[in-house]
């Protein structure tokens, strides 16, 4: 039997939201909300550590769920500005992005350190979302299904077979992000089952169950069209996600 996937919509702040904007956010976002229990989709928010207690409190007991946007896979030692499992749980956080293409680009993140990390976040109980995906020199090279499938086999290895299934892959495209060129929902289907058919080469259970999102320009505009796709089970949203309206507006494209 087909396991049923809970759509899963996602806001990445990436460098937004001081703990003032953080709380008014909140508030206004479940303000527009349906109550839990009727919301076609999980909803999460991944927002700067210095958010997190803040968003934590704010959006306690309404489901939507809160996330960092890094992680070390360490627990503590001589790592300078690095952020550890146990600190995010002190803070009831309950999952973490690890492998942003912003985090891989600028900041040094490996494939390697993923590596270490999915099965540390994953060990903690914090949910994380791993982000892939190419460049637009790699999409026209015809090097996409290379990039994808080095991205998850590594980011992936050390996660037994199961345990996958509770990873959420986001399935960025690098030329989509922040660009406003969104993917056509035949290419986002294409490279999501792509990705599905990568974690059913480890285990067709868990490539049934494993949540595999878009991100990349995701609008309410363009939203629905991307979401009805067989394989597309939510988006992460960058740019968007800022503003709780049009945020409020892609999670209700999920019905
Ligand atoms: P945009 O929605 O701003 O393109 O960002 C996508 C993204 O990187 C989400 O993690």
């Amino acid at each position: 039997m087909m396991p049923e996937r809970t759509p899963y919509i996602a806001g990445n702040w990436k460098l937004w939201g001081t703990r003032a904007q953080a709380s008014e956010y909140c508030e206004k976002l479940l303000a527009l909300l349906p109550d839990a229990s009727r919301r076609p989709a999980d909803v999460g928010l991944c927002v700067p550590f210095t958010a997190l207690d803040v968003c934590v409190e704010a959006l306690a007991g309404s489901g939507v769920l809160v996330c960092a946007q890094n992680m070390s896979a360490e627990e503590s030692g001589a790592y300078t500005g690095e952020i550890s499992a146990p600190m995010l749980l002190e803070l009831k956080v309950d999952g973490v992005v690890l492998g942003h293409s912003e985090r891989r680009a600028y900041y040094g993140e490996t494939d390697r350190a993923l590596q270490e990390k999915l099965p540390v976040a994953l060990a903690a109980g914090l949910k994380p979302i791993l982000c892939v995906g190419e460049t637009e020199d790699e999409r026209e090279a015809g090097d996409m299904e290379r990039k994808l499938r080095h991205q998850v086999g590594e980011a992936l290895h050390e996660v037994p077979d199961e345990r996958l299934a509770d990873v959420v892959i986001a399935y960025e495209p690098i030329w989509a992000i922040g660009t406003g060129k969104v993917a056509s929902p035949e290419q986002a289907q294409e490279a999501i089952a792509f990705v599905r058919a990568l974690v059913g080469g480890r285990s067709e259970e868990a490539a049934q169950a494993i949540r595999v999102l878009y991100g990349g320009s995701a609008k309410p505009d363009n939203a629905a069209e991307i979401l009805a796709q067989t394989d597309v089970d939510g988006a992460l949203v960058g740019g968007a996600s800022l503003d709780p309206e049009d945020f409020a507006r892609i999670v209700a494209a999920a019905g």
